[in-house]
């Protein structure tokens, strides 16, 4: 993996034979599995297993991991996730029977908690001793707005969920989404959100085959100055750029290491802002090393757009096999960029360019963070053991006009420069913090 910012002194040209082929995707990065050093660090933050409303009159199966599980609610409306195979002879609690406790194994009927203890072994002389020798291995539950999240990491050190400043704003509603399936490596898809480079690109093609409608503005067409801090949540990128008489400086920020939230796709940045709505926010599940999902919230707005507005824009390349695959050549969406560099990217094969650095600084905080946890210690972001913790979000559009910025705009160094100094004054005051503070006022 190297760097390539500068121009070579002769084109290289018919360079097939001589180019390698062969390289492998860096592992401790992109392992999930148990066992793994990858595997026990996301194991310490709570993923996303299931929407609520998919918790029926049977269980439901799923994968996180790299383990089966199933979820279910009981039929006193609590949620459980437990290993799929009973622990008595290995049949699958996806047949299992929803009981006022918890689940019932079709098989044999051992009957299981919400949190795996065995609770009842029909007909067994010996139930009550066996009860006390077996367990089916639960994980611990939390439902926030209509999606179920586990914690498959060593119960004696649960974070608690990491409730985001922009997820309780007034005149705002949170609307869980659908499932977004995606055959690669959890990496791919949180690298996909430190690297805007991709949009003027990518989220332009629609606008360059004649499609105007559900598309990112146009605005984004234009490549962004670019610039990445640390931020004590995880990243953010900085974009900014020059939109007639006024500067526009987008963030979007990962919370370690699965969420990442936005502001509007289809912000223009030409009205004056100091901070924006939140759009939305998703949680990627790694499934296993080459299968993900999200699930995300979607942010409505009062009076903003409707659900009917907002799917298309959401949902439009976004998952396995969306549309035909000739619509997808002509018109290619996130998921085809992403899945088509590989189950798990190999990385050894990157020439990265200036404009990666944001996917390099994401994949060193991803590399402290599963050092630590190797280490014994906490993950240094994102892993919060009180809510007084969970620090401030930064995903925002700061719009302000030129004269008013007091910078040469057409100087991508002071643009630069000016967006740093947008990222100081969120030091002062956060997006979320005058975001309700205005909409507290009535502005
Ligand atoms: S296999 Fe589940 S009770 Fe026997
Ligand atoms: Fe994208």
């Amino acid at each position: 993996m190297s760097i390539t910012n500068e121009r070579p002194a002769k084109r290289a040209v018919f360079k097939g034979f001589y180019r390698n082929l062969n390289g492998e995707p860096d592992r401790y990065l992109t392992s999930v599995e148990r066992g793994t050093p990858g595997g026990d660090f996301h194991r310490r933050f709570w993923q996303p297993v299931a929407y609520e409303r998919e918790l029926l009159k049977v269980p439901l199966r799923v994968r996180a991991l790299g383990e089966d599980l199933v979820v279910f609610k009981n039929l006193k409306g609590e949620v459980g996730c437990l290993h799929l195979q009973c622990c008595h002879r290995n049949s699958s609690l996806e047949f299992g029977i929803l009981t006022d406790e918890g689940i019932r194994c079709c098989y044999h009927g051992r009957e299981y908690a919400t949190d795996g203890a065995c609770i009842d072994i029909p007909g067994d002389p010996n139930a009550e001793r066996i009860m006390q020798q077996v367990n089916q291995g639960g994980y611990p539950t939390e439902v926030y707005s209509g999606i179920v999240f586990i914690y498959m990491g060593p119960p004696e050190n649960i974070p608690v969920f990491p409730m985001l400043d922009r997820f309780d704003l007034s005149g705002v509603r949170n609307v869980p989404g659908i499932r977004l399936n995606v055959d690669c490596n959890w990496l791919q898809m949180k690298e996909n959100a430190v690297d805007p480079h991709h949009t003027a690109t990518l989220h332009m093609i629609p606008q360059m085959r004649g499609v105007t409608k559900d598309t990112f503005a146009g605005e984004f067409g234009v490549s962004p100055e670019l610039t990445w801090v640390e931020t004590p949540n995880g990243c953010i990128y900085l974009g900014v750029r020059k939109v007639d008489d006024m500067v526009w400086v987008r963030s979007a920020e990962i919370v370690y290491p699965n969420i990442h939230t936005i502001s509007s796709i289809v912000e223009s940045g030409r009205v004056a802002k100091y901070s924006s709505a939140p759009f939305i926010t998703l949680w990627t599940l790694p499934i296993d090393s080459e299968h993900s999902v999200q699930f995300y919230l979607s942010h409505y707005i009062d009076g903003g757009m409707s659900p009917e507005q907002r799917a298309p824009l959401e949902q439009f390349g976004q998952f396995h096999n969306d549309r035909p695959y000739g619509d997808r050549q002509w018109i290619p969406g996130d998921v085809d960029a992403q899945e088509s560099q590989g189950a798990i990217s190999v990385h050894e094969l990157e020439q990265l360019g200036t404009l990666d650095r944001g996917v390099t600084m994401f994949r060193k905080m991803i590399r402290r963070g599963i050092e630590a946890v190797a280490n014994g210690e906490n993950p240094p972001h994102g892993f919060y053991l009180s809510p007084a913790d969970v620090p401030p979000t930064y995903a925002n559009d700061y719009v302000v006009p030129v004269s008013e910025a007091g910078i040469d705009a057409n100087d991508p160094a002071a643009l630069r420069a000016f967006s740093l100094k947008v990222w100081e004054k969120y030091q002062e005051r956060s997006p979320m913090q005058d975001y309700r503070e205005k909409s507290h006022n009535g502005r």
